[in-house]
């Protein structure tokens, strides 16, 4: 059976695991998504995608339709189904560490491998720590019989979200960690549909294959080198505040140079999201495990450059509304401050490590009265923090608002008219944390504009 076109499934359908398993239904391959989470397979058996993802609802109820898409809870079912199963469970920070919890991987494969009644291939999507497949491979063997030959594969993905059926349909390039040429040739077979599209549209694929270990660091290594580059221009965000130099010029410039380039150079209140802040710290604590940790020290350099930049909206905060400093920071003294922005970047609701959202608890804390609007992370934030105060819409937020701070670049942002919201609040003072407003054009409509590593225009 299996190698012409094999059977897919995608055990745990968050985000990475739906986005794969209906995107792959797209491409032709009959696929089972499977989740423990009862709730969570109802929902997309229902046609709704559980988080916001431009496209995939679509594509969901389209691949429904089809009959090439099914989910399911049970582990039986999908090692009955499968030929390739990969495993796409989530590995978040341990709450004892900095390393990644493994527990739902170790969960999907003892879930798996007890049923598995013929040769397949397993392979691993989520990201994790160098070694793993090596211990999958283990816990398979420990729990199915070693005579049907089951193999193990490492093949890391690197979607983004707000545009992950894109990244998924179209990569920038497939990478995987093999043992074999006949799990080599499986894994062949489960992207030839990626392949053909690529054909098609006179593209081409690059294929990287390697060995697990390889595999496995080419993601953190990936993740280490975007988290470093935007580290690296929010460090020059802070050596501009001092020298009353403009950053975002300043990148525009270096980023002429082909070897730099424009993309992941923008300043502003740092990196969040569910996987570049607790990737660098997985892959340091696992570096130092295998004793590399000396090689990834600037690491924690990169991550404390991002933590200030949290602190540094706060501080620019209290700077513009000329608040007393107290022994714990600055008190803000029911100061009524628009926060724009609740997600860790536009087009998503994810609010996971979202630097803006922190911010907006920070100035909390300090005694101001944060009214927060988002346009699609509202129900998110609220279930995170509901001790904040919440807007129903941008003009909600900002009424009566001594400081504006507009923290994530949605569009609406962006396009928002400075005269129009000028008329709303009680002081025209905004804080761009993003770099992305048309400075001159606030300060023309009499606010006073303070964007990140830049002067003020007033
Ligand atoms: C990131 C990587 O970009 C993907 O390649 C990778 O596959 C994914 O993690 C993952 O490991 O699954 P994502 O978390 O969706 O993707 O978000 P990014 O678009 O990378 O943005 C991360 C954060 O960096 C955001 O908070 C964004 O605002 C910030 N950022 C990005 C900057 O502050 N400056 C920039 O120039 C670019």
């Amino acid at each position: 059976s299996g190698a012409a076109r094999p059977r897919l499934t995608f055990l745990g359908t968050g985000y990475l695991g739906a986005t794969y398993a209906i995107c792959f239904a797209e491409l032709g391959y009959e696929v089972l998504g499977l989740d423990v989470d009862a709730v969570k397979i109802a929902t997309l058996a229902g046609g709704t995608v559980p988080f916001h993802e431009p496209g995939l609802d679509e594509l969901l109820r389209k691949n429904l339709g089809s009959g090439r898409l099914r989910f399911t809870t049970s582990y039986q079912e999908a090692a009955d189904f499968g030929d390739v199963h990969f495993i796409c469970v989530g590995t978040p920070q341990r709450h004892d560490g900095l390393g990644a919890d493994l527990g739902y991987v170790e969960a999907s494969v003892t879930g798996l491998a007890p049923y598995l009644t013929r040769k397949a291939l397993i392979v691993g999507k989520s990201t994790v720590p160098v070694g793993t497949a090596q211990w999958v491979e283990q816990i398979v063997h420990r729990h199915c019989d070693p005579a049907l030959g089951v193999e193990v594969a490492w093949s890391p993905e690197f979607l983004q979200e707000g545009y992950a059926v894109e990244d998924v349909l179209r990569p920038s390039r497939v990478v995987v960690g093999v043992r074999s040429d006949w799990a080599s040739r499986m894994v062949y077979s489960a992207h030839k549909g990626l392949f053909d599209l690529a054909a098609s549209e006179d593209r081409e694929v690059p294929v990287v294959v390697t060995d697990h270990a390889t595999a496995e660091l080419v993601k953190v290594a990936a993740n280490a080198y975007l988290a470093t580059k935007i580290s690296f221009i929010n460090a020059m965000a802070e050596v501009c505040e001092a020298a009353d130099a403009d950053v975002t010029q300043l990148s525009q410039a270096i980023g002429y140079d082909p070897r730099i380039g424009h993309r992941f150079l923008q300043a502003g209140i740092g990196f969040g999201g569910g996987c570049l802040p607790k990737d660098i710290r997985a892959f340091q604590a696992r570096a130092q495990e295998i004793g590399a940790g000396e090689a990834l020290r600037f690491l924690h350099e990169v991550d404390l450059i991002n933590q200030r930049r949290r602190s540094r909206v706060v501080n620019l905060a209290a700077e513009e509304l000329g608040c007393p400093a107290g022994p714990a920071g600055p008190d803000f003294a029911g100061a009524r401050i628009a926060v724009l922005g609740a997600t860790f970047k536009p087009d998503s609701d994810d609010i996971r490590d979202a630097p803006a959202l922190a911010a907006a608890v920070s100035l909390a804390r300090a005694g101001a009265d944060v009214h927060v609007y988002d346009p699609e992370g509202m129900a998110n934030a609220k279930t995170a923090h509901p001790e904040l105060s919440y807007a129903a819409s941008l003009d909600e937020a900002v009424q009566d608002a001594v400081l504006t701070c507009v923290l994530t670049e949605w569009a609406e942002f962006r396009t928002a008219d400075p005269v129009r919201i000028g008329a709303l609040v009680r002081e025209r003072r905004v804080i761009d944390g993003r770099n992305c407003l048309d400075g001159g054009a606030w300060a023309a409509a009499g606010w006073r504009y303070r964007g990140m590593g830049r002067t003020a225009l007033a």
